[in-house]
């Protein structure tokens, strides 16, 4: 069976859901015939890069074309379509990052076209390209021949060198809104014959992460693991998640102090053969729902939950890492208690104060040092104005700037804050983007200091890697291209 997200990519630009501005550009340059001879696709994964650039390949090269659109049926269409067409080159630059590669490109280009009007080469991944490998691209744009249409398409456009960038049109694709997508999965379900009630695409949605390749391919999972009408439940089960009953049991046993159950439930979970990081991450999207909806009972548990996931996340322990962290959790909440008891009973007697310290010091050392607010990342000793302005949005500020950073890495220099966030994490990074110029200011009122905010995604396999590494040498060691 096809799977689901190549059955609907799109085949005109109208079909392409959100991504508006995109369109606009497109349909504005073809109506004028007006093509830049090199375009950087700069976004989140399964957005709609390849798909638009393979109808714009198509408008370009069409026998038939409707407006702006590609007929979708002359010869040139399907055989692009099909990955067979003389004049589009799909390249992948992951797996081909050498200079030989786009070598080839350079001497093939001046050549006429073969079957059709333009010559499009789409590279896909082009930020893995070597230094040399750009250099050679370079060359190439700077010269442009007639006819040719260069599409850089990637995930992360700050790592292309600026020489590049400038000699093409940039062009953001944004995570899809929720509407869309859920829209997008209710129109797919239609047309397959899906039964799913609308709850149960809207949670589908929110695990897609603003990706709509990512949203048909959890549509695609659930429907093969169930029978009958998709509830939300069908989701959970296909998906390995637990139920939102289990979330609140964790959360409430963590703040009345209860370690043993703690324990028992992280357990149960884990030897039911659920993943700790899905289930750590559900957790997190439980806190943030819950905030949206202006209930404040968990906000606490962000900040902390965030940091084992980020601990856990290159480890093989991690079901002792996250009952560690846990323990840590819900003895800093024991510790609340017992010094709001003692606080109390201060003021009838001081009798009951030697008493207390003796059971704080029971607790042992461990969660005297930890405290869920306090951000273990930052790197100068401006640790607290961070610390204190991340309290104040939680307080009284921006809750989605302080859901946002929650789940971030930051870290300090003395010339700028770089916010770097989990690859999975777009949708918050986003967020704290738009707010940077708000989070300046605070700063600035702050630490009476201006500084740089530096937003990124952190990435997934050189970080790994990197960790190991550190786990080896430390930090002595330095790394070459
Ligand atoms: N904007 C969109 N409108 C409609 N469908 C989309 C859109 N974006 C993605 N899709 C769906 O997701 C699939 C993958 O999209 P596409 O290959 O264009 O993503 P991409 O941005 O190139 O991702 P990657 O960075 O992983 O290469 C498409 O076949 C389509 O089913
Ligand atoms: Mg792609
Ligand atoms: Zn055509």
């Amino acid at each position: 069976m096809e799977t689901l997200y190549r059955k609907y990519r799109p085949k005109t630009f109208s079909e392409i859901v959100n991504q508006e501005h995109v369109k606009k550009i497109f349909i504005n340059s073809l109506e004028n015939n007006f093509i830049s001879h090199a375009y950087i696709f700069a976004g989140p994964r399964g957005t709609g890069k390849t798909t638009v650039a393979r109808i714009l390949a198509k408008s370009l090269n069409c026998e038939n074309r409707k407006g702006v659109e590609p007929c979708n049926q002359c010869s040139a269409c399907v055989s692009i379509d099909k990955g067979n067409f003389m004049d589009v080159y799909e390249i992948d630059a992951a797996s081909n990052r050498g200079i030989d590669e786009i070598r080839k490109i350079r001497e093939a280009v001046g050549y006429h076209t073969a079957q059709g009007k333009y010559k499009v080469y789409i590279i896909d991944e082009v930020h893995m390209l070597t230094k040399e490998a750009f250099n050679a691209l370079l060359k190439t744009l700077e010269e442009p021949p007639k006819n040719v249409v260069f599409i850089l398409a990637t995930t992360n456009p700050e790592k292309i060198p600026p020489t590049i960038i400038s000699r093409c049109q940039v062009i953001d694709f944004k995570n899809i809104e929720l509407d869309k997508i859920i829209e997008r999965l209710k129109y797919v379900s239609e047309k397959e014959g899906f039964k799913i009630t609308d709850e149960a695409l809207t949670e589908i949605a929110k695990r897609a992460n603003g990706g709509l390749r990512d949203a048909l391919t959890i549509l695609e999972q659930v429907v093969r693991y169930s029978e009958g009408e998709i509830v939300i439940d069908t989701i959970q089960d296909a998906l390995g998640l637990v139920s939102i009953d289990v979330i609140k049991t964790l959360l409430n046993s963590i703040k009345k102090g209860d370690i043993q159950k703690v324990l028992n439930i992280i357990e149960e979970i884990y030897f039911s053969g659920k993943d700790i990081e899905l289930f750590l991450n559900q957790s997190l999207d439980f806190i943030v729902t819950k905030i949206e909806l202006n209930e404040y009972d968990y906000i606490d548990f962000l900040k902390p939950i965030s940091t084992i996931l980020k601990d856990i996340k290159y480890s093989e322990e991690k079901l002792l890492l996250t009952k560690l962290g846990l323990i840590e959790l819900t003895r800093k909440f024991l510790n609340e208690k017992t010094m709001n008891n003692s606080e109390n009973k201060k003021t009838k007697s001081e009798n009951f104060e030697s008493q207390n310290q003796l059971s704080l010091k029971n607790v042992g050392e461990p969660f005297m040092k930890f405290s869920p607010n306090l951000s273990d990342s930052t790197e100068t000793n401006n640790k607290n104005v961070i610390d204190e302005l991340m309290e104040e949005l939680k307080i009284k500020g921006d809750l989605s700037l302080y859901i946002g950073l929650s789940f971030a890495k930051i870290v300090e220099t003395n010339r700028d804050i770089v916010i770097t966030f989990p690859p999975d994490k777009k949708i918050q990074s986003e967020i704290v983007k738009s707010k940077l110029d708000h989070l300046e200011k605070l700063y600035l009122n702050k630490a009476g200091i201006k500084k740089e905010f530096i937003v990124k995604i952190e990435n997934e396999n050189e970080d790994a890697i990197l960790t190991k590494l550190k786990t080896l040498f430390g930090n002595n060691f330095t790394i070459e291209e």
